[in-house]
């Protein structure tokens, strides 16, 4: 082998490449580059020791400590399915009232009844069972069929004005449309509805329209407006307003009538679920009722 020729300036070898009198310096890879390229080989031989690592056809190295994430998430789901199969069996075998006292379930509703509201029932109550026009807010103490957990179970279960037998059942006619009532006598109640929750209406007219209210509403509603459970007819006098209480709103509302529509959820998922889900509901409006 010849002798390279040595570059004057730099006291460097250069290559033999020569372009228009233009030499190449021979410049070697720098020592550090070497060490780390070692270090880090060395460092994956050990590893490949250690750990599970190369593929074989059938199997693949299983490394000497045994470590196995397989094993791990196997553990991890035997634990969940043991817990599960222990709460699951307490669910099914008590009724709501107990349940209801039981902190345990109350938390696992909290967690699985959450998942179970969010697949089903948000695209209508809306994430967190907030509600939206013509949806009820679940996370309040103003309910129209009901707060106790019994009362949720049978709204949940039948659904309102649905397919299934034992629905709950609500109607509020259409005054104007069946021409039960005149437009005038329409704006008179919408005043007077709106008074129950704002009171600065002219008085006179409140007579004429009490009788009305007293002869048209009233068997629904109560005299005094607070409403009626068992028929879902809301309260009228809390400002909470399930299709809202502007005046154009509740003139609407009594001219065309509302009859909201929930589907059942019964035969739709488990009754496991169901009263995962009622207890779910009934924990949302504790919390804002602590407040
Ligand atoms: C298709 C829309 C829709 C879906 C989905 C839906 N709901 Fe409803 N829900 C309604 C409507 C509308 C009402 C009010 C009906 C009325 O006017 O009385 C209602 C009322 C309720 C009430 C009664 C509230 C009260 O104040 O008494 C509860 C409780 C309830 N829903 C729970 C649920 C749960 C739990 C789910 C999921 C399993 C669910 N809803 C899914 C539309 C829906
Ligand atoms: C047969 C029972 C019944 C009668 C009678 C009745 N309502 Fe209703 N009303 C209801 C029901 C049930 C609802 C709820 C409908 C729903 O949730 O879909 C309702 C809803 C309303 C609402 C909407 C409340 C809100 O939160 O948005 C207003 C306002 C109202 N009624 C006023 C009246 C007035 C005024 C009269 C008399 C002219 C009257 N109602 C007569 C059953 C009745």
């Amino acid at each position: 082998m010849t002798k390279r020729e040595i570059d004057p300036y730099t006291g460097r070898e250069l290559t033999d490449h020569e372009w228009d009198g233009i030499k190449e310096l021979n410049t070697p890879v720098p020592k550090p580059v070497y060490w780390f390229l070692g270090i880090g080989f060395s460092i994956c031989v050990v590893l490949w020791i250690l750990l599970p690592a190369w593929p074989g056809i059938s199997t693949y190295t299983k490394g000497i400590l045994g470590i196995d994430q397989r094993d791990q998430v196997n553990e991890a789901l035997a634990a969940g399915k043991v817990d599960r199969s222990t709460w699951e069996t307490i669910v099914a075998s008590n009724d709501l009232a107990e349940l209801s006292g039981n902190e345990q379930i109350l938390q696992v509703a909290k967690d699985a009844g959450k998942v179970l509201f969010e697949d089903n029932c948000s695209v209508c109550h809306a994430s967190g069972g907030i509600g939206n026009a013509g949806y009820p807010t679940l996370n309040d103490t103003d309910w129209l069929w009901g707060g106790t957990v019994d009362e949720i179970y049978q709204t949940v279960r039948g659904g309102i004005n649905s397919r299934h037998d034992e629905t709950r059942f609500a109607q509020m006619m259409a005054y104007g449309e069946m021409q039960i009532l005149s437009r005038d006598e329409i704006s008179m109640l919408t005043d007077y509805v709106t008074s129950f929750s704002e009171p600065t209406q002219n008085e006179q007219q409140h007579t004429a329209a009490a009788a009305l209210f007293e002869t048209n509403c009233s068997s629904c509603h109560g005299i005094d407006g607070t409403g009626e459970q068992l028929l879902g007819a809301p309260n009228l006098t809390d400002a909470v307003w399930l299709y809202g209480g502007d005046k154009p709103s509740i003139y609407q509302t009594i001219y065309y009538g509302r009859a909201g529509h929930m589907p059942h959820w019964d035969g739709r998922i488990s009754d496991t679920d169901l009263k995962l889900l009622t207890l779910y509901v009934s924990q949302l409006s504790e919390t804002v009722s602590e407040d």
